[in-house]
């Protein structure tokens, strides 16, 4: 598949955003633009493209929401590495946001990046206003403290103390499940979809979400840091549970397939040829070297 025309179209509404909503001559607007631009591998936005597609909607009509998301999703990863919380020096091939800047002004980009993606879909007045605040109520409950935040608190909580299988997938469905299948939830939010596909949506992302996880632990121990642009070793370092951990390597992949197989079975049967796009980019998920 070729996602060439979605990168070029979030990239160029990233750059967009940013010009219209910081101010120049703000250092923290500029460590901001440096961890947002460029870099990401911006899986997400290709995602909520992806389902709008599937339900048969124009991909362009969702950007602004892609890029809510990829704000949000930035800001994780600039507090996500912190000496305070993974404490890694590298991200997307350069000096991680608080080596590049400093701490505070690091800390205050993320801060700025939530505010962005709140604003990104509130000032886009292609957008019905119903829509509007039930993209914005969808995008902070899965960024907040039932969410996102959440899995980052129960992370952080067990290093150094060994999370239970369950434990390990309630984290991982939080930190990272939650941002994922919002995406899912944005790609589809003005469509009417019947039971089964609902179902086969949502179950779609939550082990779509749960396996992004499980390679990113699986590439913190055999991935090449050159290619990854993040440190390997990191979860090591920290002492945190993951699925090499609890599981192993060979289990660990062996999972992951599982979950994407029935993840594109249900979702094949509810969509029919609509979701062989979404298909194919799951092998893309599973089998990412980055
Ligand atoms: C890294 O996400 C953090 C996780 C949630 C695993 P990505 O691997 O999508 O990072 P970027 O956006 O491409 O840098
Ligand atoms: C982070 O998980 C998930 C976020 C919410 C940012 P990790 O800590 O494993 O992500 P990386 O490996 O640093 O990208
Ligand atoms: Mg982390
Ligand atoms: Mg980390
Ligand atoms: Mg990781």
């Amino acid at each position: 598949m070729d996602t060439k025309v979605y990168l070029e179209a979030i990239e160029k509404e990233l750059t967009l955003c940013c010009d219209r909503f910081f101010y120049d001559n703000s250092q923290v607007a500029q460590a901001a633009r440096y961890s947002l631009l460029n870099a990401g591998k911006r899986i997400r936005a290709i995602l909520l493209f992806l389902t709008a597609e599937m339900c048969n909607k124009n991909w362009k009509d969702y950007v602004k929401y892609a890029c809510a998301v990829e704000m949000i999703h930035c800001y994780s990863l600039i507090h996500d590495d912190l000496p305070c919380m993974d404490n890694d020096d590298l991200r997307r091939g350069k000096p991680s946001c608080h080596k590049a800047f400093g701490e505070s002004t690091a800390l205050l980009a993320g801060d700025a990046l939530i505010g962005l993606g709140v604003e990104t879909i509130i000032n886009d007045n292609s957008i019905a206003d119903h829509i509007k605040i039930k993209a914005v109520k969808l995008l902070t409950k899965a960024m907040g403290p039932m969410g996102m935040i959440f899995g980052q608190e129960l992370d952080l909580e067990h290093e150094n103390k060994p999370a239970s299988k369950e434990m390990l997938n309630s984290i991982h469905k939080h930190k990272t499940g939650r941002m994922i299948s919002l995406c899912g939830q944005l790609g589809s939010i003005d469509s009417e979809l019947n039971c089964q596909q609902a179902y086969a949506l949502k179950l779609f992302f939550e082990n779509v979400g749960l396996v992004f996880q499980i390679v990113d632990d699986i590439l913190d121990v055999e991935g090449d840091q050159a290619q990854l642009g993040k440190p390997v070793g990191s979860d090591n370092d920290n002492n945190k549970s993951t699925f090499i951990t609890l599981y192993g390597l060979e289990e660990s992949k062996r999972i992951a397939a599982q979950l994407t197989e029935e993840a594109n079975v249900k979702l094949k049967d509810a969509f029919g040829d609509k979701a062989d796009m979404l298909i194919e980019y799951t092998s893309y998920l599973l089998n990412r070297k980055k």
